[in-house]
């Protein structure tokens, strides 16, 4: 089993994955309510108004759906769901229910209206999963009693309760789990001044000292994701209390993430690592995803759903069916002469007869 967040690279300080020392500061630093969670406007009008009809109407909500990259805020949301409700949360995640029994016992302790979470629902093994089609649809599970012949399934009535999902690969989902949630939120990654408002946040809570000139700096280099922002922040901290006097300006953060090889675009190590690898050894591509990820000693699926998302928002990295590709913009970024035909490159205009 591969799990990007245990395999991240090298530069683990700006990985968008959750990490062990993180915990205690992401609790602190969620927002609670729906009104708190900055950005994702569309979703958080949607989900407000899934979980308010059901609310008038009595009965626990919809199954929720929430995809999309690392650190842009799912459990976040999951537990603001519970929280808007007035619901009890339950936590499990896919690699945890690798038996159907495992899924079996946590759904049978649900009292009625309770949110269920599982994140990284796309790793559920597969007799869970399919235990979990007939859990959301009627709540009910087939419970098996014995082995080989003599085998018989019991079914047990559960209470109703709400699913909410996490995954990074809605993709990688089967068509009848992704048919069973009533509501999908897909979470984009955040525009700067976004983010902006979630480092003025996290630097409140935390008493950070922290111009709004510091905070726009830190919030171009976080590669849309509040995780990282909130990450890079507290790096700054420590650079603006152990070099400066504490105020976190612009001048200050600059030199704090040159500290941290966070460059210009917010692209860290392994992100660099990816585009130098396709670009130098592999001549721009196109090439799979397995074949550099071994280049760059990273887990394919590290590269897929850590890096590359972000690489395709910044315009540096392109997937095509043949593989992935270095943009023109990649090139240049690594101070290199795109070749003619770079993805993106724009064409020459055609020289025209009488001149302009
Ligand atoms: N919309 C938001 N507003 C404020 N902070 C956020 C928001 N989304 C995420 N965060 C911050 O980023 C951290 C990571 O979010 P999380 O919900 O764990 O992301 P995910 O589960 O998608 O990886 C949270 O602890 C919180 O500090
Ligand atoms: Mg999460």
């Amino acid at each position: 089993m591969t799990d990007p967040g245990a395999a991240a690279g090298p530069d683990v300080s700006v990985s968008p994955n959750a990490e062990p020392e993180d915990a205690d500061v992401e609790a602190t630093l969620r927002p609670r309510r729906l009104t708190e969670f900055i950005g994702q406007p569309k979703v958080r009008e949607q989900l407000d108004l899934v979980l308010r009809g059901a609310q008038l109407r009595g009965d626990p909500p919809d199954h929720v759906l929430l995809s999309g990259p690392p650190g842009l805020g799912k459990t976040s949301l999951a537990m603001i769901i519970a929280a808007e409700l007035g619901a009890a949360l339950r936590i499990t995640s896919g690699p945890a229910l690798e038996r159907a029994g495992d899924l079996a016992a946590m759904l049978s302790n649900l009292m009625p209206g309770d949110v269920l979470f599982i994140d990284e629902i796309h790793r559920v093994a597969r007799p869970a999963e399919e235990m979990l089609y007939l859990a959301m649809e009627d709540f009910r599970v087939d419970v098996v009693v014995g082995k080989g012949p003599g085998a018989t399934s019991i079914p047990l009535d559960i209470a109703p309760f709400t699913l909410v999902g996490a995954t990074t690969r809605a993709g990688a989902l089967t068509g009848p789990l992704r048919d069973r949630f009533g509501f999908t939120a897909h979470m984009e990654f955040y525009e700067p001044a976004e983010l902006e408002l979630v480092l003025a946040r996290a630097g409140g809570i935390l008493g950070v000292d922290l111009r709004s000139d510091g905070a726009e700096e830190i919030a171009h280099r976080s590669r849309g994701t509040p995780r990282i922002a909130n990450r890079l922040l507290r790096r700054v901290r420590d650079y603006a209390e152990v070099r400066a006097d504490g105020t976190v300006t612009r001048q200050v953060a600059r030199e704090a993430l040159a500290v941290y090889d966070v460059d210009e675009l917010g692209l860290d190590r392994l992100d660099r690592a990816v585009l130098t690898a396709l670009v130098r050894s592999f001549g721009g591509g196109p090439v799979g995803v397995s074949t550099l990820a071994v280049a760059v000693g990273e887990e394919p699926a590290t590269v897929e759903e850590v890096c590359e998302p972000y690489l395709v928002r910044a315009g540096m990295l392109a997937r095509t069916p043949r593989g992935r590709v270095a943009t023109a913009g990649a090139w240049r970024h690594l101070r290199l002469e795109p070749p003619p035909d770079a993805v993106g490159e724009r064409a020459e205009p055609p020289p025209t007869l009488f001149g302009t």
